[in-house]
């Protein structure tokens, strides 16, 4: 696949997704219309949109009829609650996302709590609801996503995350089960939920699925760990340099910028080589892989 074919094709997931966003959240003005203004507020605030995106990708290693922009959104709904309460001044005590004020800035604290309540309810009610003539799928789908985010994933990572800075004692085990769970797990759930969408996939293919998810998710967060040193706020749209000024141990602090960046390459390359063994439908996915771990923001 050559550059200008990549480009083409990622613009044109990436306007499908936007306009996806746009057609199934509630509009601003549902009553209560303040949270529905803050869900909507921070969800169009921009974002990569790399997991709805990583899900069509997936989709297209196994194509079906099952329309997946609807498990896209859910998916982005998702994550764009994590971040808000990831910004709360509890967590990571931040201002800027997206490029703008974050939502306990924008609205109010309360009201940022409960939009992220709001964006992750509403992102299961989308799978029940758009699903439900395929059941196998709507079920496969709502435990995939309540697993990548849940206690034994996304939230579990932000635990861990949480108390490594409180306790200051990191190993590049703890470390790794923080990237594993707060990132990688989530990035998991895109991988394999596009994948369920074409109907009964063996548990051998779904495995693999899972390990390009986890080397996809680690690679990232390495990434996000050296952008927040070397990159500054108006190119990544958030506040940057939070890692340090929190004394937070992340890969940077533990090996350095290059091993670091060395690292976060070999697992692009596991996850390449593993789909390649996955689907001869893989050349969108590689490219996406590559793209992400030379992103800038
Ligand atoms: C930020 O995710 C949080 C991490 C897991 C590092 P993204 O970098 O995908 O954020 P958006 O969606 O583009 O804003
Ligand atoms: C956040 O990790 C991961 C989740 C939101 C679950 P970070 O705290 O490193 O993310 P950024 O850097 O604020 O985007
Ligand atoms: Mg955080
Ligand atoms: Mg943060
Ligand atoms: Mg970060």
């Amino acid at each position: 696949m050559t550059k200008e074919q990549f480009d083409a094709e990622f613009k044109q997931k990436l306007n499908s997704v936007e306009a996806a966003i746009e057609k199934y959240l509630p509009p601003a003005d549902t009553r209560p219309s303040i949270v529905h203004k803050a869900m909507r507020y921070s969800m169009e605030a921009g974002g990569k949109r790399l997991r709805p995106i990583l899900m069509l990708a997936a989709h297209d290693m196994f194509p079906s009829d099952v329309d997946p922009l609807p498990a896209c959104v859910a998916i982005e709904c998702l994550h764009t609650y994590s971040l808000i309460h990831d910004d709360l001044p509890c967590m990571d005590n931040s201002d800027l996302r997206r490029g703008k004020p974050t939502c306990h800035k924008m609205f109010d604290e309360t009201m940022a709590l409960l939009a992220g309540d709001g964006l992750l309810t509403y992102a299961f009610w989308l799978l029940g609801e758009y699903y439900q003539n395929v059941p196998a799928i709507s079920n496969g789908l709502v435990r995939d996503l309540a697993f990548g985010a849940g206690s034994q994933g996304m939230v579990g990572g932000q635990v861990e995350d949480v108390l490594g800075e409180r306790e200051g004692k990191m190993t590049p085990d703890k470390l790794n089960f923080i990237h594993e769970n707060k990132t990688a797990a989530l990035i998991t759930a895109a991988v394999t939920m596009g994948i369920r969408m074409a109907g009964a996939i063996g548990d051998e293919k779904l495995d693999i699925a899972r390990k390009i998810g986890r080397n996809i998710g680690l690679a990232f967060q390495v990434i996000d760990d050296i952008l927040d040193v070397v990159s500054d706020d108006a190119t990544m749209g958030k506040t940057t340099g939070l890692d340090a000024a929190n004394e937070k141990t992340t890969y940077v602090s533990l090996y350095g910028i290059e091993k670091s960046r060395e690292i976060a390459a070999e697992l692009s390359d596991n996850a390449i080589k593993l789909c390649d063994s996955l689907s001869p439908n893989c050349e969108f996915m590689k490219a996406l892989i590559g793209r992400m771990l030379n992103r800038i923001n």
